[in-house]
């Protein structure tokens, strides 16, 4: 098992997730699996996988939740893109769907995605007790206006502005941070992880989805479009407030640096197969993508 086998299932089930349930409605799900099969790096379905397997090793178990989790990253992203946020014309390597889709359907894709991703979550608690539901209502509300939204809410009435230190710290642990944080605690809540491990696994999600938007903050200006697939210098254009424009690129690597080896700190008190978590940690922070 390694991250490589993991992702390629992940790819497979979410390839194939949509088979045969178009009708009328044909051109959304078209649009959605535009978006959801470009190829994305998969951060947070594996996340969670890796978190699950710590604990148990049978982590197919609960891949459909790992689906579901990269369905709403991905509705944010569509979402995201759009000439009323971010106004971006590259995603994952392809023209952004409200391209080649228009607006409405892009629209309409990014909540058929969210929506999607609660059936999932809904049906795979059916039977499953407490562990399951807390798991599945984490994940909901991180995607929620207290979580994700309430990020991007800051974000986009930040534009132009100088915002303080915590407004932006807020805005980053909740835009990313809520999701990546949530999908390693509810990996390891399905996984079945003693309390102690899912608080230590919370401050790892913490850290860990800061310092993945620290590092996407630095990629906006050092990053080569073609190798990330959307383009640079988006935030520069949209005048966004980031840890860059606050802090500077040398001191946000070293911020980034600082909260991987803090994150490297808290698995390595846990005890069990740790791997591929933290394998994953080390490859977020070297990414150019
Ligand atoms: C991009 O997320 C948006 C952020 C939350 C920073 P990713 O960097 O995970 O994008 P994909 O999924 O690989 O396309
Ligand atoms: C996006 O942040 C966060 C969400 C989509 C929730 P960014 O706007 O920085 O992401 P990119 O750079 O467009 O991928
Ligand atoms: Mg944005
Ligand atoms: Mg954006
Ligand atoms: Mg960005």
């Amino acid at each position: 098992m390694n991250n490589k086998v993991i992702k390629k299932e992940v790819e497979e089930y979410l390839s194939r997730y949509f088979e045969g349930k178009d009708n009328y409605n044909k051109r959304v799900y078209e649009s959605m699996n535009y978006s959801l099969n470009a190829g994305g790096k998969r951060v947070r379905p594996l996340l969670l996988l890796a978190s699950y397997a710590i604990y148990n090793k049978d982590y197919k178990e609960v891949i459909d939740i790992a689906a579901a989790i990269e369905m709403i990253h991905t509705y944010s992203l569509i979402h995201d893109d759009l000439p009323c946020m971010d106004n971006d014309d590259l995603r994952r390597g392809r023209p952004t769907n409200h391209k080649i889709f228009g607006y409405s359907i892009a629209l309409l894709a990014g909540d058929g995605l969210l929506n999607e991703a609660m059936n999932i979550m809904f049906k795979y608690c059916i039977g499953k007790g407490e562990e399951a539901l807390k798991a599945c209502l984490m994940i909901s509300k991180a995607a929620s206006s207290d979580g994700m939204i309430g990020g991007q809410v800051v974000d986009i009435l930040s534009e132009g502005k100088k915002i303080n230190e915590d407004e932006l710290r807020y805005m980053h642990k909740k835009k990313t941070g809520e999701l990546i944080k949530a999908a390693v605690v509810s990996g390891a809540i399905l996984g079945g992880a003693p309390l102690h491990d899912v608080e230590l696994l919370s401050q790892y999600g913490d850290k860990l989805g800061l310092a993945f938007q620290i590092e996407d903050d630095i990629l906006d200006i050092i990053g080569d479009t073609k190798i990330m697939g959307k383009t640079s210098k988006s935030d520069l254009e949209n005048d966004k407030c980031t840890y860059v424009t606050l802090y500077g690129i040398d001191k946000c690597k070293s911020i980034c640096r600082e909260l991987t080896d803090e994150c490297l700190d808290i698995i390595g008190k846990i005890q069990g197969n740790t791997e591929l978590l933290k394998e994953i940690t080390e490859l977020l922070l070297k990414r150019n993508r």
